[in-house]
């Protein structure tokens, strides 16, 4: 997809497409309004006939509009004025997008950005276009015999903005907004993949190859770096699986040496059947996304280092399959954390602190400034809040607050359930330092409750996406979250440690 940002008018355009707004009830913008001028009153007839009245997301493609230089008009309906906020106006872009998709037009000219959207600026618009063209070119058919067979020749796109002193924020924000659409692309392919293919080592290539087309530092550890730092969490969950475990780390340097990076570390068990604590068979396909974590991790990077980020980020994934097998862990199993902690595994499906908690000690190697581990970890995160919000639990207010601005931002929610210290005593083992599993109530903060055991030298934060990582039922797939809050995140960090 190529981009282009434009200070213009409709008058002097000349693409295949021309794309303007109607409000509800026919209600011009100004767009609309100077095409309809142009052509002496086309737009406003068809308009009146009642073709288009404006209701959201209902689209009227015009051809050959008199005296207008874009061989087509693609008139969106934007719903009422009063109601056009943020996601109103995403959802507007994305209806445009796919209705060009399956039009003839090979390149379009929007004149959206000018639309006024309540609390946002034109910068934030022009982003959400350019991310929202690049999700809407996304497909995932690397695994069927052959291709599907959409046209799909929309190439380029044209953001035409009104105002010259916007151009300079509208650059920069449409650099970002690719940036993080390429990243959420990586991320999506990721967790898309069968669990046959993108398992740890296929991870550990990925790196590699990340690795080696931005100059990253790459360092993978295996089974024996693994005995030798005692992580004995993260071997107990590999222990049942034929896959060798990798813990990935990746390094992007866009400071001095000096400076103390953010360390990302992402879950990323490659297939999670629960183990011997087996999960019930309905939906289990649905495991493979358990790496959905590691997958944001490495998209993040790739739009940092595309951005070029005057910031320095790490990056750790522990990668394994959870399965069962003669070499399993069992449930009663007591096992030593890196960290010198004992933990006694209850059930074997909360697999995910395990390997989280001896990363999470790895991580202290970096000195980092911050320490962000994003995981599809808690079935009860998702009856909590669905697929709307990410989990963000941290006892650092500050941070919580940046990571639910940044979320803002992008509309890429978070939602802070609290960590009190209150929760800790649901972890109580009578034959170890502490149980695995903290029972069924506050599943969720149970969780973040036994990774803040493991993270007491550093700030930290912890996202449970497990309700916001992948979609299911027929729109089954990757969302490529929470890479635009990640994302968004550093680059604020990036900004204020200048
Ligand atoms: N990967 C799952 C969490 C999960 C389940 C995410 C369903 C998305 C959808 C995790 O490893 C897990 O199995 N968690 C258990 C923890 C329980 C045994 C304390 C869960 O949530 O049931
Ligand atoms: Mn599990
Ligand atoms: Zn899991």
């Amino acid at each position: 997809m190529e981009f282009g940002l434009k200070v213009a008018t409709p008058d002097k355009q000349r693409a295949a497409c021309a794309v303007v707004g109607v409000f509800e009830s026919k209600k011009m913008t100004d767009a609309a309004k100077e095409l309809d001028s142009l052509s002496d009153g086309y737009i406003k007839d068809i308009i009146s006939q009642g073709d288009l009245d404006g209701k959201a997301n209902t689209t009227l493609l015009l051809h050959k509009v008199p005296n207008v230089q874009c061989k087509r008009v693609l008139l969106v309906g934007l719903g009422k004025e009063q109601e056009f906020k943020d996601s109103a106006f995403i959802h507007v872009v994305q209806t445009v997008f796919s209705t060009l998709q399956n039009t003839g037009t090979t390149d379009c000219v929007l004149f959206l950005s000018n639309i006024p959207v309540q609390k946002r600026d034109v910068a934030w618009k022009v982003m959400q276009i350019a991310k929202l063209s690049v999700e809407s070119n996304y497909r995932f058919d690397k695994l069927k015999s052959k291709p599907n067979e959409n046209k799909r020749v929309l190439r380029k796109i044209t953001i035409a903005i009104r105002d010259r002193a916007d151009l300079a924020a509208c650059e920069t924000a449409l650099t970002q907004g690719a940036a993080i659409a390429h990243g959420m692309s990586l991320t999506k392919d990721l967790g898309n993949l069968a669990p046959n293919i993108c398992t740890p080592t296929y991870l550990a290539e990925q790196a590699k190859e990340l690795a080696k087309t931005y100059k990253l530092k790459v360092t993978i550890l295996d089974k024996k770096d693994m005995e030798k730092h005692g992580m004995g969490a993260l071997l107990a969950v590999a222990s049942g699986s034929h896959q060798p475990a990798k813990l990935i780390v990746l390094e992007y340097q866009g400071q001095g040496k000096k400076e103390k990076p953010i360390v990302l570390v992402g879950k990323g068990v490659t297939f999670d059947t629960g183990g011997i604590s087996l999960k019930p068979p309905a939906e289990m396909d649905e495991m493979k996304y358990d790496m959905s974590g590691a997958a944001s991790v490495f998209g993040t990077l790739k739009a940092v280092a595309e951005m070029s980020l005057p910031i320095n980020v790490v990056g750790i994934v522990p990668a394994t399959e959870n399965m069962p097998g003669g070499n399993a862990t069992k449930p009663g199993d007591v096992i030593t954390s890196m960290s010198g902690q004992t933990i006694e595994v209850l059930n074997t499906d909360a697999e995910g602190r395990l390997i989280l908690c001896d990363a999470l000690t790895y991580a202290e190697r970096f000195e980092p400034k911050t320490v962000i581990d994003i995981a599809t970890l808690t079935g009860a995160c998702v009856i909590a809040l669905g697929n709307v919000a990410t989990g963000l639990m941290s006892s650092n207010d500050k941070l919580s607050q940046e990571l639910i601005t940044a979320g803002e931002e992008v509309c890429d929610h978070v939602w802070r359930l609290p960590l009190w210290d209150e929760y800790q005593d649901l972890l109580k083992s009578n034959f170890a330092d502490m149980a695995n599993i903290g029972g069924r109530a506050a599943g969720t903060i149970t969780a973040a409750c036994f990774l803040s055991r493991f993270t007491k030298k550093y700030n930290w934060a912890h996202l449970d996406i497990a309700g916001t990582a992948w979609k299911s039922g027929k729109e089954k797939g990757s969302t490529g979250r929470p890479v635009p809050l990640l994302t968004r995140f550093l680059i604020s960090q990036a900004s204020t440690s200048k």
